[in-house]
């Protein structure tokens, strides 16, 4: 089948879809099927599809279509037979505004709230209730936020019309209940209160899993979220005289245990459904002669190309195994089942938890922890990070070259915060020449007695110091913002991505260094091969991952048993100096570690060309990696190991049947995030022409509302480049390809950001890839337009870059998916997601040609490379025959 062909069969299966769960396409057509014969009976509330908006645009065209859609509503009231039979306003909020999430929280009161009061008095003067709905649980606590101000603006203060969805599934359910119950009475109103059980609960297990956070915000066990919801129906009836239950619920033991509780409370209440959805339930609640109570309409009303994410969560819904419209048209499954009783349910288990869904802590199994991360849309969490950072910036900080544990004095310099170069950070001493070669002479006597000492106290030490960094979370985040200009979340990622690189590596030591493996030969004798450290490994690394890369390097080189020289990044000492001496306090002897800051052209040359450094992990440019592969093999004595990691030239194909808002949101992420000073980071995105101009218009508007600024703060979306140099490169670069180039757009810098060394996030078409000489490490996106037909040489000419580190598909296809990912030589593929914050041991990283050597970091074929391999082979039958064959019977 061609692709026209597809595309029609796609356009009028949405359409079908969409018939099935959309109320109308405009709002006339919603209020016109409202008031038809066989609807009348239900009531209505109206929602305009709409998922988080992207850009401004796009959220002022959302509340231009409440607006007007409240205004159509008012037009049409005296058409229903009473205030409660009136249609109501349902809103979602990420859709009004493009950067609705915690970071955002101020920026977010301050535009949105005057809109909402708007949209409420509107909604008060046509004589409807307006509801918030709730999305993910990271939204929630700006949802109430809002919800207050609207409780609280003056102009609404007799109003009794708004009101919120709470979402059951949420553990803090009844709390959220016993705030609004508070709310309600003290600013004199009744509120709506739209239980709900919850519609995102796969991401919200699956996020909880990413971030590393303690627990999940929403229950494991679908009877705990019923029982939630009872017992929430139940404070509603029994202590919210001032809220207004709506209980919305497809289920029908819910309904059944909800219509009992609210018969014996008196209390008035309705049902709700969303449209399409629990049809024959409703036309049994609804009918006098059946319950006899009021159901409303959830209807979505917007055009079939609006639908697709709201469909998406309809269908997973309808399609689910646990949810009541599955199971109930499963005629395989006892009616019994389906309308247990899930207080029964609950009792019966021994623990709360699913057993299957580990806490996020425990998805690696028995052998390693996940590292811990931080709930950043938790105001007590934000508080105290922030108390911890500014404590620990208080005192200057000092890196200076430790030798044998001795810290010892070097040539001092100033260390400056590239987001404001009046600040000086720290001071680092670099270390001389006798440093070096002291340092290189206590490793290699030290070396054998620590790769004698096997895997386990290595891995011991190992995971020691991943705990200690744990703990040290708030200073090692301060660190890596003030030295080098990431933001809070891109240091809270990076902390937990050392932890996990030693974790990681203290656990693969375990497993392949902690015993010989037996090998299989003849009988009568036995054969091992076990791995041990090679000697000192000299490790190099950048400023850009100044936590994460280094104590990867330094972290693999020990678990293999072998000492270390570690070199960090001239612009980066102060946060790998704590790490070393986090290090050394988990008991890595400090004759095995030693750290020397200093320039790479000194320090590092003249580690690389002493021939007792038996091999050198580096990560950094692919010339640096070249220089020192050269001296390498210019040295007398034996070949050493270089392990290199070096840059990409990644792209990002992405083919018409993508989704546009999606490929934007991974784009920005993969090229802006870090202000795209990461190997991984997007550099060119390729764009099937026939939705390029949509994807252009999008990735502008997204782009305009990207924060740049001081990363201190937590709304900073990219920070600073990490130095003058690189900026002046940087503009260059920028200078030289807008001219001629037939779009780019880039995002104007403020005077916040006056101070210090930050280029503009630009994106700019190009017309080939020949026109990209070498890695642009900034925030440059370029954009590459390409015929479907010409998708293969695409793909060549990428591959022809020589580069092979990360490349990106968007694409609904999954054949193009399949072909693209097996024509294309890039070390980490990703499809339909962002390109860049690879896991440990989950996305070993690392590429191939000009970006790396290999093995990938953070995989389990890292640490073979830092170890010699021996065989040791005994004839067993050498003193007196071979008694295990001879007893053999
Ligand atoms: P059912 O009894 O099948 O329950 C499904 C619920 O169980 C879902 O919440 C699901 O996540 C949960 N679940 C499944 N497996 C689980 C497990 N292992 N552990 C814990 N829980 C599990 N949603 C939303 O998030 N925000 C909103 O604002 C709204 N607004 C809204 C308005 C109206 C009028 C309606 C009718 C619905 C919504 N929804 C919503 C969607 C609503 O959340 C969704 O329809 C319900 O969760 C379905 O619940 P039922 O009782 O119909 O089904």
């Amino acid at each position: 089948m061609g692709e026209p062909v597809v595309r029609t069969a796609k356009r009028q299966a949405m359409r079908i879809m969409g018939h099935q769960f959309v109320m109308g396409r405009t709002i006339a057509e919603a209020l016109d099927n409202s008031l038809a014969a066989g609807n009348r009976r239900y009531r209505y509330t109206f929602d305009m599809l709409g998922e988080a908006a992207l850009t401004g645009a796009d959220a002022d065209r959302y509340f231009t279509a409440y607006t007007s859609a409240i205004g159509a509503l008012r037009a049409r009231v005296g058409e229903y037979a009473d205030a409660e039979a009136r249609p109501s306003i349902s809103v979602k909020l990420s859709a009004m505004h493009p950067r609705f999430e915690r970071s955002h929280r101020r920026q977010v009161l301050a535009d949105l709230t005057p809109r909402l009061v708007d949209l409420c008095v509107a909604a008060r003067d046509a004589g409807i209730a307006l509801t918030l709905d709730t999305e993910e649980s990271e939204r929630l606590e700006l949802t109430l936020e809002l919800l207050e101000a609207i409780c609280r603006e003056p102009r609404l203060a007799d109003w009794s019309g708004c009101g919120i969805a709470v979402q059951t599934y949420q553990k803090r359910a009844p709390a959220v209940l016993r705030y609004l119950i508070g709310l309600a009475r003290e600013t004199r109103r009744l509120l709506h209160v739209r239980l709900v059980k919850g519609a995102y609960w796969d991401s919200e297990i699956k996020r909880g899993q990413e971030r590393g956070l303690a627990g999940y915000p929403v229950f494991t066990r679908k009877p705990n979220t019923d029982v939630s919801y009872l017992a929430c129906a139940r404070i509603v009836l029994e202590d919210g005289v001032d809220l207004y239950p709506q209980f919305a619920t497809h289920n029908a033991h819910t309904v059944a245990a909800v219509w009992h509780m609210a018969r014996q409370s008196r209390r008035e209440f309705e049902f709700q459904r969303l449209h399409g959805m629990g049809e024959d339930l409703y036309a049994e609640v609804t009918r006098t002669e059946g319950l006899g109570v009021p159901c409303r309409v959830y209807a979505p009303v917007g055009e079939h190309e609006d639908l697709l994410p709201y469909l998406v969560r309809r269908l997973l819904e309808n399609g689910s195994n646990t949810s009541f419209v599955n199971r109930i048209v499963n005629e395989n499954e006892p009616i019994e089942n389906i309308v247990a009783d899930p207080v029964r349910a609950v009792d019966g288990y021994e623990r709360v938890a699913h057993p299957r869904i580990p806490l996020p802590v425990d998805i690696y199994g028995p052998s390693r922890r996940n590292s811990s991360g931080l709930h950043l849309a938790d105001g007590a969490v934000l508080r105290e990070l922030a108390d911890r950072m500014q404590h620990v910036s208080r005192r200057p900080w000092i890196a200076g070259p430790l030798v044998g544990g001795r810290e010892l004095d070097g040539q001092p310099e100033p260390l400056r915060n590239p987001a404001n170069l009046a600040e000086v950070v720290g001071t680092v001493g670099t270390a001389r020449a006798e440093h070096v070669g002291e340092a290189i002479g206590i490793a290699s006597r030290a070396q054998p007695d620590w790769d004698a000492a096997g895997a386990e106290p290595r891995a011991a030490a190992l995971d020691r110091a991943a705990d200690l960094y744990e703990q040290s979370l708030p200073e090692l985040v301060a660190m890596c913002v003030r030295e080098a200009g990431k933001t809070v979340p891109d240091s809270i990622a990076e902390v937990r991505e050392a932890v996990d690189f030693l974790r990681y590596y203290a656990a693969r030591a375990r497993e392949d260094f902690g015993k010989p493996e037996r090998m299989p030969g003849p009988t009568g004798e036995s054969n091992e091969l076990s791995l041990h450290g090679r000697g000192v490994f000299a490790c190099i690394s950048p400023w850009n991952f100044p936590l994460a890369i280094f104590t990867g390097q330094v972290a693999a080189a020990l678990a293999a048993g072998n000492s270390v020289i570690a070199k960090p990044a001239e612009q980066t000492p102060l946060v790998a100096g704590q790490a070393v001496r986090l290090l050394l306090q988990a008991g890595v002897p400090p004759e095995v570690l030693h750290f020397l800051p200093g320039d790479g052209a000194v320090v590092g040359a003249q580690a690389v060309a002493d021939p007792r450094i038996a091999g050198v992990a580096f990560t950094g440019s692919t010339e640096t990696a070249k220089l020192i592969h050269r001296t390498l093999a210019g040295r007398a004595g034996a070949i050493p190991v270089l392990i290199a990691e070096t840059g990409g030239q990644n792209a990002m194909i992405v083919d018409s049947s993508a989704l546009p808002e999606q490929v934007v949101i991974d784009a920005v992420q993969s090229a802006f995030n870090s202000a795209g000073q990461r190997c991984s980071a997007l550099r060119v995105l390729c764009v099937q022409e026939d939705i390029a101009a949509k994807v252009m218009r999008l990735l502008a508007g997204c782009m305009n509302e990207l924060v740049v600024g001081d990363p201190a703060f937590l709304q900073t979306d990219v920070g600073p480049v990490i130095d003058a140099q690189a900026r002046d490169i940087l503009e260059q670069h920028a200078r030289k390809i807008v001219q001629g180039a037939r779009w780019h757009h880039r995002r104007e810098l403020g005077p916040a950001t006056a101070n210090g060394t930050f280029v503009a996030p630009l994106a700019v078409q190009i017309d080939s890839l020949d026109v990209l000489e070498r890695e642009v490490f900034g925030p440059i996106l370029h954009v590459l337009t390409y015929r479907a037909r010409d998708l293969e040489s695409l793909v060549d000419a990428i591959n022809g870059t020589g580069y092979g580190l990360t490349f990106g598909i968007h694409s609904r296809i999954d054949s193009t998916v399949r072909r693209v990912a097996a024509r294309i030589t890039a070390g980490n593929v990703y499809v339909n997601r962002n390109m860049v914050g690879a896991v440990v041991g989950t996305q070993p990283f690392g590429g191939c040609g000009l970006s790396g050597t290999g093995p990938k970091a953070g995989g389990p074929h890292y640490l073979h490379r830092f170890a010699h391999e021996r065989t040791l082979t005994i004839n067993t039958s050498a003193v007196g025959g071979n008694a295990s064959l001879l007893a053999m019977e």
